[in-house]
C-alpha cells in the first residue's frame, strides 16, 4: 500500500495538527478505564464525529477481545484513520494488520525503546540489535495497511544522536509519522523544544514525514510539553479524553485542543476538531467508565466555567471577557439546563439527547424512551446526568448473560442487612440466593456472588449521585479481584443497593463473556 507522505506533509505546510486519540488504548489500559466492546464502539464513533484523525482503537495481539475491539472499530468508522498498537513483533503486526483488513483508512503504529535504561533493563537488547528489529517491524507493518507510524519508546531519555539513526533508519523502511514519547511524564517544556528541533535538522528525510508527540503527566506537564513539540514542529499530537491514560495519564485532548484554539495567533496553527463536542464526549467517557472527572478539571470540569466570587461576576456582567478566556458553549456544554418530568413527550426527550451529543437510532429510541417513563415514575425531575445515563442503557441487562428479575434488602438498625436476589441466566437458568453482610451493599454483593458462582473480592467501591435533587440517582462503580486480573462494573438507579446490584452483576456479566486477561506486556507499561 502507498503510504501518505505527500499529505504529510502538506499538512505541515498548513499547519494542521493532527489529533491522534489513544483514549481507547493507553487511556483504556490505565486500572479503573477498562470497557468492553460496545462501550468501545460508541466512544469511537464519538471520537470520529468529534473530529479526531487518527483513532488508536487498541492493541490487538494483547488478547482476542482487544483484537475484535479494533476489527469492529475498523469495519464501522469512514472518515477516521484506525490504528492498532504493535510491537516490532511479527505476531504483533500481523495480527494489526488482520484486525484492521476491514479499515477504510488504516495504521499500523510499531514501537521500540530506545533509551539505554529501557535496552538495557527491559529488552536486553543493543543499540545495533533495536535498530535492525526497528527497521524490519516497519517494513513488515509497511505491507499490511496504509500507513506506518514508528514509536521510540521513552525517547525522551534516548541519546538524541540514536534517535536521529533509528528515525532516519524508520523513515528509509516506510515509516511517514515518528512518533518522540515522553513515556514516563519527565521532561519539560524547553527540553522537548530542543530536541523536536534537533530531530527536526537532523533526521534523514524529516521533510517528508510528520513528528509526533506523545506526553504522559507524571510531573503534570503532559499538555504544556504537546504544545511545546507543536510549537517545534511537531504536526501530531497524542492525546486523551479527560487525560485518561497509564499511571497520571496522558495529555487531555480537550486541553490540547483548546488551547490551539484559544491561543490560535500564539501557536499558528489548526485542529480539525468540532470542540462543540468536547464536553458530551468527556461526559461519555465518564458514564462508560463511571469515572468522573474533578470539579475542578478544565475545560470540562463543572466548575471550569462557574464563576463564584462576587468580584468576579461583577467584572462577568460588565464584560465576559473580563475573567472568561472562551465561552462554555465552544466547548459543549449546554446554556440552559432543561430538566424533564413524567409528561414529557418523545420529541423533547430526543432534542434533548441531541443537545448533550447523542442521536440514537429510531429502534435504540423506543428503549431509551420506555426506560425514561420508567425513570420519570419514580423520580419527579429527569436532568442531563439521568438522561446521559438513560442514553447508554446502562445496566448489565443489555449484555447478559445474567439479568436481574428479583432483588430485597432489609437492614436491621444496630445489627446486620440481608439481601435476596433472583437472576436469570441466557440459557434459560434461574438462580435465587439470599445472603447477610455487614450492610446492604455487602448483603447484595455476597447473594450475587453465590447465585452466579463467581468469587468477587472488593477493591474499590463508589457511590454517587448523578444529578441533583433528595431522588437524585445513584451510580455505584466497583472494583473486584477475580482470578488475577481487577474488573470493573458500574450500575445506575435511584436504589443504590440496585446500583450496586447492577454494578456487581456487569463484573459478573464481563467475567463470563470470558474476556481473556491480556499477557502481562499490555498491563505493565508498554
Ligand atoms: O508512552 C509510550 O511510550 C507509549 C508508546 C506505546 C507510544 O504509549
Ligand atoms: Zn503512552
Amino acid at each position: 500500500m502507498n503510504p501518505t507522505t505527500e499529505s504529510n506533509h502538506a499538512d505541515v505546510a498548513a499547519g494542521h495538527v493532527r489529533i491522534f486519540d489513544t483514549t481507547l488504548r493507553d487511556g483504556e489500559q490505565a486500572p479503573g478505564f477498562s470497557m468492553d466492546r460496545r462501550a468501545k464502539l460508541r466512544m469511537a464513533q464519538a471520537l470520529e464525529a468529534l473530529g479526531v484523525d487518527i483513532l488508536e482503537a487498541g492493541f490487538p495481539q494483547a488478547s482476542p477481545d482487544d483484537f475484535a475491539a479494533v476489527a469492529e472499530i475498523a469495519r464501522t468508522l469512514k472518515s477516521t484513520t484506525v490504528c492498532g498498537l504493535a510491537r516490532c513483533q511479527p505476531g504483533d503486526i500481523d495480527a494489526a494488520g488482520r484486525a484492521l483488513e476491514m479499515a477504510q483508512h488504516s495504521r499500523i503504529h510499531v514501537f521500540l525503546s530506545t533509551s539505554p535504561l529501557h535496552r538495557e533493563h527491559k529488552l536486553g537488547m543493543s543499540k545495533a540489535q533495536v535498530l535492525d528489529a526497528a527497521v524490519a517491524g516497519v517494513e513488515r507493518a509497511r505491507g499490511l495497511c496504509h500507513e506506518v507510524e514508528f514509536s521510540a519508546e521513552d525517547a525522551l531519555r534516548t541519546e538524541p544522536e540514536f534517535l536521529v539513526e533509528i528515525f532516519s533508519a524508520a523513515v528509509a523502511a516506510g515509516a511517514t509519522t515518528l512518533n518522540a514519547p515522553d513515556t514516563v511524564g519527565y521532561t519539560t517544556p524547553a527540553e522537548i523544544i530542543a530536541l523536536f528541533d534537533y530531530l527536526r535538522r537532523h533526521v534523514v528525510g524529516a521533510d517528508k514525514v510528520i513528528f509526533s508527540s506523545h506526553c504522559h503527566d507524571d510531573l503534570g506537564m503532559a499538555v504544556a510539553n504537546s504544545l511545546a513539540a507543536v510549537s517545534a514542529g511537531a504536526r501530531q499530537v497524542e492525546c486523551t479524553i479527560n487525560g485518561i491514560g497509564e499511571r497520571a495519564g496522558n495529555a487531555a485532548l480537550e486541553e490540547v485542543v483548546m488551547a490551539l484554539k484559544v491561543r490560535a495567533p500564539h501557536f499558528g496553527v489548526d485542529t480539525r476538531v468540532d470542540t462543540r463536542k468536547l464536553f458530551p464526549t468527556s461526559r461519555l467517557l465518564t458514564q462508560l467508565t463511571g469515572q468522573p472527572v474533578p470539579r475542578n478539571k478544565a475545560i470540562v470540569g463543572e466548575n471550569a466555567f462557574a464563576h463564584e466570587a462576587g468580584i468576579h461576576q461583577h467584572g462577568m456582567l460588565k464584560h465576559r471577557g473580563t475573567y472568561e478566556i472562551m465561552r462554555a458553549e465552544d466547548v459543549g456544554i449546554a446554556e440552559t439546563r432543561l430538566v424533564l418530568g413524567k409528561h414529557s413527550g418523545r420529541a423533547a426527550l430526543r432534542q434533548r439527547l441531541k443537545a448533550l451529543g447523542h442521536d440514537p437510532a429510531d429502534a435504540e429510541m423506543d428503549g431509551i424512551f420506555a426506560r425514561f417513563k420508567t425513570l420519570a415514575d419514580k423520580k419527579r425531575e429527569i436532568h442531563d446526568e439521568d438522561l446521559e445515563a438513560i442514553a447508554l442503557g446502562q445496566d448489565p441487562d443489555a449484555l447478559g448473560p445474567w439479568r436481574i428479575v428479583q432483588l430485597n434488602s432489609t437492614t436491621h438498625l444496630g445489627g446486620s442487612a440481608s439481601a435476596s436476589v433472583r437472576l436469570a441466566h441466557d440459557d434459560g437458568r434461574e438462580a435465587s440466593e439470599a445472603a447477610i453482610g455487614d450492610g446492604p451493599v455487602d448483603a447484595v454483593l455476597r447473594a450475587i456472588e453465590r447465585a452466579t458462582g463467581n468469587d468477587l473480592q472488593l477493591t474499590d467501591f463508589n457511590v454517587r449521585a448523578v444529578s441533583q435533587g433528595g431522588d437524585a440517582q445513584g451510580q455505584a462503580q466497583l472494583t473486584a479481584r477475580h482470578g488475577k486480573r481487577n474488573w470493573n462494573g458500574h450500575g445506575v438507579s435511584t436504589d443504590i443497593v440496585e446500583a450496586t446490584a447492577l454494578a456487581a452483576l456487569a463484573i459478573v456479566n464481563r467475567i463470563e463473556r470470558q474476556a481473556p486477561a491480556r499477557p502481562p506486556v499490555a498491563v505493565a507499561h508498554l
